[in-house]
Formats: structure tokens, sequence, C-alpha cells
């Protein structure tokens, strides 16, 4: 089954065609990113009017370059929510357009549940996924942990009560002086930087609690910046790349500790990273050498065996981490197979911009 998938949730135009979930025939993105880097961060009217212009040329070349026609494509995939609302108006708009148009399926997606099937891309028969999976999902919006016990069951058992991984990346890149999107720039800085120079928050929000918050780290981020600037008038290379290391390593500290005492918990077989910070390094790292030595930090900072060795799962080329509609189509086709009468026949959906993940 050959599903083109349209993504407009945020600030990239995307399309792609995907067969049966895992084979990507294209996967075009439109990024906005230049646009934005004026104002250090997406401004909604802006990226709504680009998505405009961009939408019909990204599905025409993400058709041309899977080698196809609308003929050879049995359905139409879109995000739904959550994301800025004026975005998905253009992708969800697009998408039915063409399935009345065309008289073919149009599958609503889940942003997040996108990201998550990401790992699904390129799958392979000697490797096949294995539930059940506990899936961390970072990226600029959102920051999730949820348990999938089988196909398109999404179980939500933590998210954030405040900023998104992502989003503190970003935003401490900003009080760095590093730009946007902050998330690959400070990974980059950090890797000549002294991680152990800072001992930045982690909040592990009590003792049972898989929910996040980074809103205190953010600020600490700001005050020890407030000072060198109050002391040395400058931030040196050194400062920031130091600064960067120590943050990054924090962040990545509580993801990956929540991540692992809920596979522990769950007793699952493989543990995923999803979203745009999944494309982090030293995060990647950190996980497999927690899995590799079979620990994890409990809440009380304690660290505590870990008896079931989860495989580790990321999406191993960096376009599939970050937005994208080739994770719609797979996510679409997922759903399909569960319950195909679902989508007979077209009906209308709207986009929802604080969708929840479901299942
Ligand atoms: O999933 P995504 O493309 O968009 C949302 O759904 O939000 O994620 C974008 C986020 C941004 O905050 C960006 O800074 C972050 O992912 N990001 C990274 C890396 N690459 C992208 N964060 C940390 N390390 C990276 N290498
Ligand atoms: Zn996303």
């Amino acid at each position: 089954m050959k599903i083109l998938g349209i993504e407009t949730s945020c600030d990239e135009t995307a399309a792609a065609v995907v067969e049966n979930g895992t084979v990507v025939h294209s996967n075009v993105i439109a990024s906005q990113v230049d646009l934005h880097h004026k104002t250090g961060g997406v401004v909604p009217e802006v990226a709504a009017r680009e998505h405009v212009l961009k939408i019909t040329p990204v599905i025409e070349e993400a058709l041309q370059q899977a080698g196809m026609t609308l003929d050879d494509i049995d359905a139409i995939a879109v995000t739904q929510g959550p994301g800025l609302l004026s975005s998905l108006v253009i992708g969800v708009t697009a998408a039915s357009a063409l399935s009345m148009a065309t008289n073919k399926p149009l599958i609503p997606v889940n942003h997040i549940a996108g990201h998550i099937y990401a790992n699904w891309l390129g799958e392979k028969a000697d490797d096949p996924i294995e539930f059940p999976a506990m899936v961390l999902t970072v990226s600029g919006g959102h920051n999730e942990l949820v348990y999938m016990k089988s196909h398109v069951s999404f179980k939500l058992i933590g998210e954030t009560l405040d900023d998104a991984a992502g989003e503190a990346f970003d935003k401490v890149a900003r009080i760095l002086g590093l730009g946007y999107p902050g998330g690959p720039i400070i990974s980059r800085v950090a890797m000549n930087g002294n991680k152990k120079r800072f001992d930045f928050p982690q909040a592990h929000m009590g003792k049972a609690s898989y929910d996040f918050s980074f809103s205190g780290l953010k600020t600490a981020v700001l005050n020890v910046v407030k000072e060198e600037h109050a002391r040395e008038g400058v931030l040196s290379e050194e400062f920031i790349a130091d600064c960067a290391a120590s943050f990054e390593e924090a962040a990545c500290r509580v993801l990956s500790n929540k991540l692992l005492r809920a596979a522990e918990e769950y007793k699952v077989k493989e543990v995923h990273l999803a979203g745009g910070v999944s494309a982090n390094r030293r995060l990647r790292a950190m996980v497999q050498e927690k899995i590799e030595q079979s620990y994890y930090y409990n809440a009380l900072g304690k660290k505590v065996k870990l008896h079931l060795k989860p495989k580790l799962r990321f999406a191993e080329n960096i376009a599939f981490c970050t937005d994208n509609a080739a994770m719609i189509a797979s996510t679409a086709f997922f759903h399909y197979k569960k319950a195909p009468h679902h989508y007979v026949k077209p009906f209308p959906i709207l986009a929802d911009p604080n969708m929840r993940i479901y299942g």
C-alpha cells in the first residue's frame, strides 16, 4: 500500500511517499529555518504563508522523486495535530482536497505518533521491531514517555510540565548567543566543552514520576551566564562550550534515567528515541551506555541495577528524526491496517493544535 504523507505542523513543509509503512520512495522537506533565523524562532503567520507557497510544489516533487503519479497512490495521510494551528490548516486543507479529488482514503495522523513511527522507516525483515516498547519522544514542542504494547497503541506515562527538551536546547542556545535552531548547534559546540564544569540541576519530579521539567535547568544556565557577563563583560568560547556541554549532560541524564526506569518497570523489549532531539549524539550514547552497563539512576539519584537489557532504536537518518512526512505516511499505514473500515469514505477532518497522543 503506497501512502502520500503531508506534514505542515510547524516550520517544515513536507511530503513523502511510503510503501507499507517502511519503504521510503521519497521524502521531500522544504525547511523554513533561514526564514525564522532572523527572529530567532518561528512566527506562526510567517510559517503559514510559506506553507501556502510551498505545499503544492513539495507534493509534486515527492510524487516525482517516487516516480509516481496520484494514480499510483492508495491513500493520503496528513498531520492533524498537535502543532501551530495556522500551519496545520494548510496541510489538512491540501490533503482533504487531494482526497476528495481522487476519491482516495484520507488518514489523519497525530504528529507525536508520527515521530514514533520514524523508527519503522527502513525497518529490515531480519531486524523487526519487537513489542512492548518504551518510547521517549523529544522534540521542540513535545516531550513524552509513551508505552507501546502493540502497533498504534499508545499509553502516555509521562510528559513535560513546562518546556520540552528541544525547546530547552533552543532557549539555552539563544542565552549563549548561538542562534536558531539551538539543538544541533549546542551539541556541536558541546563536543569541545567540559561537561563537568557546571553542576546544573536535574529535575526528577519526585520518586515515582515520569514527568519532566526543564525550566529550572534553563534558568540555572541563564544565571551563570548573567554572572559571567557581569564579571567578564563577554562570554569566552571556552565558557560557552563548557556551558553547552554541562547543560547537554544534565538534560540527557534526566531523559535517559527516566526512559530506563520506565523500561525496567514496564519490562519492555525495546527502548526508542524519537523526535528532533533524538538526533543528539550524547543522548543516544548515554542511553546505550546505560543499557550496556545495566543501570539507571532512580529518583533519589541512586544507581539501580537494570534487570532486562532492552534494544535501543533511533532513526539513523537525521532527516527522519526531525519533522518529515515519511513518518506521517508510515503511521497512517499502521492505522489503516488495524481498521481499514474507518477510512472507506473521505470524511472532513479538523486541524487540532492541542491533539493528545491516543491509542
Ligand atoms: O521534532 P522536531 O523536528 O520538531 C518538533 O516537532 O518540535 O524537533 C525540533 C527540535 C528543535 O528544538 C531542535 O533544536 C531539536 O529538535 N534538535 C536537537 C538536535 N537536532 C534537532 N536537539 C539536540 N540535539 C540535536 N542534535
Ligand atoms: Zn515534530
